[in-house]
């Protein structure tokens, strides 16, 4: 069941998000070659108490963080690690939830680290333009596949594939709520996207393959092949005025 929002919600979720926002586009001048994954979490987990907001992935079916840090050919889930020292060339993924109020924020970026090569760069470019052609088809009338498509076509078209195991979802009440929405799918099908709908559309876009594996920790997605991964997430509104981006500043 698709949970409605009301206005007064939507701003709840909004300020949320407001704070997912910001500490993800601080993050891209915060993070530098020679930082570990945990000096990310410990800056991301402060940012986030000073706002008086929670973490939402801490605890959450026993994740260790509040934020996921997944480095190079890591796809999501991945766990912030003294061990793991981020070098230039590499891409980090950096997934945030918060809850504010009793309400959900959910959003993500990759950001390159020192000078990553061209292959990279339009893998990320990429990858956030086919969030954007996803959020553009969530309007009124239209399908959960139709964004679900829009994505696919986006990323397939430039040679990269979408990651097929793990999806976006309804968010604002609880961290995943229904729909699913996958990255991939035939336009026209699953529910009709109507006005107050509350959306996390997240593409996991790999250079190679679409195929993953998780590894021991039991969290972190990895590609099969070992090629780069990139992820990008906003949650959104949908409205009669048109899709509204909430994780932005
Ligand atoms: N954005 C991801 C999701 O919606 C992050 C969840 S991490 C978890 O699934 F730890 F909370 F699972
Ligand atoms: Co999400």
């Amino acid at each position: 069941m698709i949970i409605i929002k009301s206005q007064p919600e939507i701003d709840k979720i909004a300020a949320a998000c407001r704070i997912v926002a910001e500490i993800l586009e601080s993050l891209k001048s915060y993070v530098k070659v020679g930082m570990t994954t945990a000096d990310v979490e410990a800056y991301a987990e402060k940012r986030i108490r000073q706002r008086k907001a929670i973490p939402a992935f801490k605890g959450y079916r026993g994740y260790p963080a509040s934020a996921c840090t997944s480095v190079n050919d890591q796809v999501v889930h991945g766990i912030p690690s003294r061990l793991v020292k981020l070098k230039s060339g590499d891409v980090i993924s950096v997934d945030l939830g918060v809850i504010l109020d009793g309400f959900y924020g959910d959003g993500a970026i990759t950001i390159p680290v020192g000078d990553v090569d061209a292959g990279a760069q339009r893998l990320m470019q990429v990858t956030e333009e086919s969030l954007y052609a996803g959020i553009k088809s969530a309007v009124v009338g239209n399908r959960v596949s139709d964004i679900s498509n829009a994505v696919q076509r986006h990323v397939e078209a430039q040679g990269f594939s979408v990651v097929r195991a793990f999806v976006g979802h309804g968010i604002g009440h609880s961290l995943h709520e229904d729909p699913q929405v996958p990255n991939f799918g035939k336009p026209g099908q699953g529910q009709r996207l109507k006005h107050g709908m509350t959306l996390a559309i997240e593409p996991m876009v790999n250079a190679g393959t679409p195929d993953v594996e998780i590894l021991e920790d039991g969290w972190t997605a990895v590609t099969a092949d070992g090629k780069l991964s990139a992820h990008f997430e906003h949650t959104i509104a949908v409205t009669k005025n048109g899709p509204v981006i909430l994780t932005k500043i």
